[in-house]
């Protein structure tokens, strides 16, 4: 993938071009139209100026995600914006100019944050975002790894203490153990001290055990025999990001009584359109509803709890700087390489999160 304009790049670290004039242009990342990899473009435009409440940020790693696949495969999901658009949910940079009337921030501090106000747009080399969304990010971190927290540690916070309320010493089940969220549902759940049980295929079954958790294969493993096996009556919450009505209504099975089935992603379903999005949304309603002491708790909008969001964040933030969390960085890959990263997330065979990065 190669800059649309002649100019290769107009950026030298730091921000400034090559006489050590502050740089005018920046490189942005957009879905041209809906497609494959290669749909990906980079465009070279003005950097752009902060309004009032926003902070311009310089980026240094962006998330990619399977969000991201889905919204640059396909029109039909919910959210996803008109084509040209940027991805990205995700970003950790230093914050480079203050609009008007950001006071908690300084230029130059490092900080992270989500873009859902943009409803994306990580993928560039700065982006201006509300104040109120970003969070300072202790020195000395790797921009790689403190982006991981951002949404997908965020995200397995929000579905492990939000929904299911576990406690010290539950077991739980998490699908999808080895990717961008079920990694960080590894690595919390073993800080909550947590049994942990996680569906992944045998060549990320290392990835896995790394964090004490019993890998399932859920290929060649019936998953609700496999927990009837190892537990004896089932385990006290099952994470399910994988989705179809038959994998909820057999994560629901593998609960013991009193256990707590969280749906929260599309990984299995999301290439058949909407309506088993819809199905598997009844069914958990459905699920839910059977008297037998078992709950299907919805997963928490976490969009709506910017306070939440910036003290779990802030505490994120601060256990990793502390040696507590230990996220898995799949690859560094440079931004403008981002067909590249999607193209890695479309094979497959990977574990953890994928993360572009800039010079900067
Ligand atoms: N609700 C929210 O707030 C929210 C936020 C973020 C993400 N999500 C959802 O979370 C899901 C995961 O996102 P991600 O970025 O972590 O994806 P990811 O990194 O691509 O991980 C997906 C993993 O799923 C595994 N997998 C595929 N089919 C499976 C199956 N049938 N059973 C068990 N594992 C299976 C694959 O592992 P192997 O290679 O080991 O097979 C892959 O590593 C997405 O569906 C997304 O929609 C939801």
């Amino acid at each position: 993938m190669t800059p649309t304009t002649d100019h290769e790049n107009p950026l030298k670290p730091g921000g400034q071009d090559e006489y050590g004039s502050p740089a005018t242009k920046h490189h942005r990342v957009v879905v041209s139209r809906h497609g494959g990899p290669d749909v990906l473009q980079v465009v070279e435009e003005d950097i752009p100026e902060p309004q009032a409440g926003e902070v311009r940020v310089k980026v240094q790693a962006a998330g990619v995600s399977a969000f991201d696949l889905m919204h640059r495969r396909s029109r039909s999901l919910p959210g996803t914006p008109r084509v040209p658009f940027t991805l990205g949910l995700d970003i950790v940079g230093v914050a480079d100019k203050l609009g008007e009337g950001v006071s908690a921030l300084q230029p130059g501090q490092s900080v992270a944050g989500w873009t859902f106000a943009q409803n994306g747009g990580g993928y560039a080399e700065f982006i201006c975002l509300p104040a109120s969304d970003l969070v300072p990010v202790p020195m000395g971190l790797d921009p790689a790894e403190a982006v991981c927290l951002v949404v997908n540690y965020i995200t397995a916070h929000g579905v492990m203490h939000r929904a299911a309320i576990v406690r010290s010493g539950e077991s739980i089940l998490v699908h999808g153990a080895a990717g961008g969220v079920g990694t960080a549902l590894l690595d919390l759940g073993k800080l909550a001290g947590l049994e942990i049980f996680g569906t992944a295929s045998e060549h990320n079954h290392d990835v896995v055990s790394a964090f004490g958790a019993t890998p399932i294969d859920y290929h060649t493993d019936d998953f609700v025999e496999r927990i009837y096996g190892l537990t004896g009556d089932g385990v006290d919450a099952v994470f399910d990001p994988i989705g179809g009505v038959r994998q909820v209504r057999r994560s629901y099975r593998a609960l013991r009584k009193g256990g707590r089935l969280v749906w929260f992603g599309v990984t299995g379903i999301s290439r058949r359109g909407m309506a088993p999005m819809v199905l598997t949304m009844l069914m958990r309603i459905l699920l839910g509803l059977i008297p037998d002491g078992k709950r299907a708790p919805v997963a928490p909008d976490l969009r709506k709890h910017n306070t939440w969001y910036r003290e779990t964040l802030t505490e994120l933030l601060d256990s990793l700087a502390a040696g507590k969390l230990k996220p898995v960085v799949t690859e560094r890959i440079p931004l403008l390489e981002a067909a590249r990263a999607h193209e890695l997330l479309e094979r497959g065979g990977y574990a953890g999160k994928v993360v572009l990065v800039t010079g900067a």
